[in-house]
């Protein structure tokens, strides 16, 4: 047994005690602890405060002038797969010590293989999770560089490495990283540089200013694009013109485009030349043909299908979003497709709280109704205050990383359940990496130092690796140089 590092103090409960520590330099914030209870046996408990006390009678007990006093939350132990409290307070005087690595885990009840998320805090105990359980969604949310995209990789990484299907939606092409090892050598958590080439097809609509450097041109069905989709494609905000495109589609069955264009030429009214301008060039984005993406390759085992959609504005992503997973949830509820993931970064833009997007209501409805039929989301936001609440409370697994911003603290309070005001505190204080971790698999919430990527990250520079970019950079560099030597 290893050495005692404190005395329980005062009037202790069942659920928590305040200890004396004896030895302030082996113990932190966050410890997991245990103490012998007279009833239950060993407990294991967390430290949530350490405080500095100026204390005479403590004093006499750690024998220090300074004193430390830390107070403890009581987690409880495992029996017969089951956390349970104990049942009667603590005995002040009773010896406290850090908890070994292999009762933690017991405890909290991890499972021994699973994705692997990273490490319990400071402790070696690896957060490994049941893949079913991510299938009932994720969502991860944070602030600004907080490490979102890092941690969605790690899972990424996770669920190829089992071949799970995965369809993702990325705005800023940040995952196509992914295909390459990462260089770091990494001994803390034991992972080995991996790149996932052979695993991830990336996909990019022809209008695309990457379409040349993805693997296949994504393209949709030209038929029966509805009024509504119609008008957020062309931003068309008038009134009059939006009444003559419902007037030309009403008496439309399986039509196209031009069919439209065909109907408004007939039409005797002025205002429907700028409706026609607006639609042609919706049809000559080259996004819409008769032979579409077969929706089928979308979530096939062993694969990842990405999105890519720099440089797509924003109504033609939704609308690219609204049609995939429509299609792949049909698909997926006749049996048509495997079970998969669908992850969506940057959430707020597709399922924004307040307006609605043409990708709203499917999103909503796979949240819930898809894990029912095996189709799970994980969803990415920096703005928890800013995204469908009715997404975020249907997912079961919640990665929250650092938090700062108020409304986005009461958005986080509203709809994860379980949520303390002691875990909101840490959320606040997150360093980067490090994530609460709130699923039903483990009884208490808890503080994840996520994994090092076995693949690289670029963070949002995917097409620009490192040396690449100090390449970029040196071009920048010269030119400046032969500028300035021109003018001289
Ligand atoms: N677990 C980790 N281990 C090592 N580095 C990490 C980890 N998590 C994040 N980082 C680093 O922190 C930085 C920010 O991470 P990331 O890009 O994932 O943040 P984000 O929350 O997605 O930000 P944004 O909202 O801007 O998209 C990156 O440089 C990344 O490499
Ligand atoms: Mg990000």
């Amino acid at each position: 047994m290893r050495n005692s590092i404190g005395k329980i103090l005062g009037t202790a409960s069942a659920f928590e005690f305040e200890f004396a520590i004896t030895n302030p330099k082996n113990v932190r914030r966050g410890n997991y602890i245990k103490v012998w209870n007279d009833i239950d046996g060993w407990i294991i408990a967390q430290i949530s405060e350490i405080l500095a006390l100026d204390n005479p009678k403590i004093a006499e007990v750690t024998k220090k002038r300074e004193v430390f006093v830390a107070k403890a939350r009581v987690i409880g132990k495992r029996e017969e797969g089951k956390l349970k409290m104990p049942s009667s307070p603590f005995v002040p005087g009773e010896n406290v010590y850090i908890a070994e690595d292999s009762s933690i885990a017991e405890t909290l009840g991890f499972e021994k293989e699973g994705i692997y998320l990273g490490l319990l805090g400071e402790t070696g105990v690896r957060v490994n999770l049941n893949p079913n359980s991510l299938q009932k969604h994720v969502c991860i949310l944070a602030k600004t560089g907080s490490g979102k995209s890092y941690t969605a990789g790690v899972i990424i990484e996770e669920l190829l490495d089992r071949d799970i299907p995965l369809l993702i939606i990325d705005p800023h092409g940040e995952y196509i990283s992914l295909k390459r090892p990462n260089k770091i050598k990494d001994n803390e958590f034991g992972i080995q540089p991996k790149g996932y080439a052979e695993k991830i097809v990336v996909y990019a609509p022809p209008i695309s200013p990457f379409a040349r450097e993805a693997d296949k041109i994504l393209s949709l069905e030209s038929k029966n694009l509805s009024p509504e989709e119609l008008i957020e494609l062309s931003n068309l905000r008038s009134p009059s013109a939006q009444a003559l495109l419902y007037q030309s589609v009403r008496d439309l069955e399986n039509y196209t485009i031009s069919d439209i264009i065909k109907e408004l030429e007939k039409i005797k009214h002025n205002g429907k030349w700028t409706l026609i301008g607006a639609l042609s060039k919706i049809e000559q984005s080259g996004l819409f043909k008769e032979r579409a993406t077969d929706m089928r390759e979308f979530l096939h085992r062993g694969k990842a299908s990405l999105i890519d959609f720099r440089g797509i504005d924003p109504p033609y992503q939704a609308l690219i979003v609204s049609q995939i997973a429509s299609k792949v949830f049909e698909l997926r509820k006749r049996g048509e497709v495997e079970p998969g993931i669908i992850v969506v970064e940057e959430a707020h833009n597709f399922i924004p709280e307040r307006e609605k997007t043409v990708a709203t209501n499917i999103l909503r409805s796979i949240a819930s109704e898809g894990r029912k039929f095996g189709l799970g989301l994980i969803v990415i936001s920096q703005r928890p205050a800013k995204v469908d609440k009715n997404v975020i409370s249907q997912c079961n697994t919640q990665i929250i990383m650092r938090v700062t911003n108020p409304n986005d603290i009461n958005a986080i309070k509203k709809s994860v359940e379980g949520i303390t005001s002691e875990m909101v505190k840490e959320i606040k204080r997150l360093a980067p990496g490090y994530a609460v971790l709130v699923s039903p698999e483990i009884d208490v919430p808890i503080v994840v130092k996520v994994r090092t990527r076995k693949s690289a990250y670029d963070g949002g520079f995917a097409t620009l690796n490192k040396e690449e970019k100090s390449t970029e950079r040196r071009e920048r560099e010269k030119k400046g140089f032969l500028k300035r030597l021109l003018k001289f």
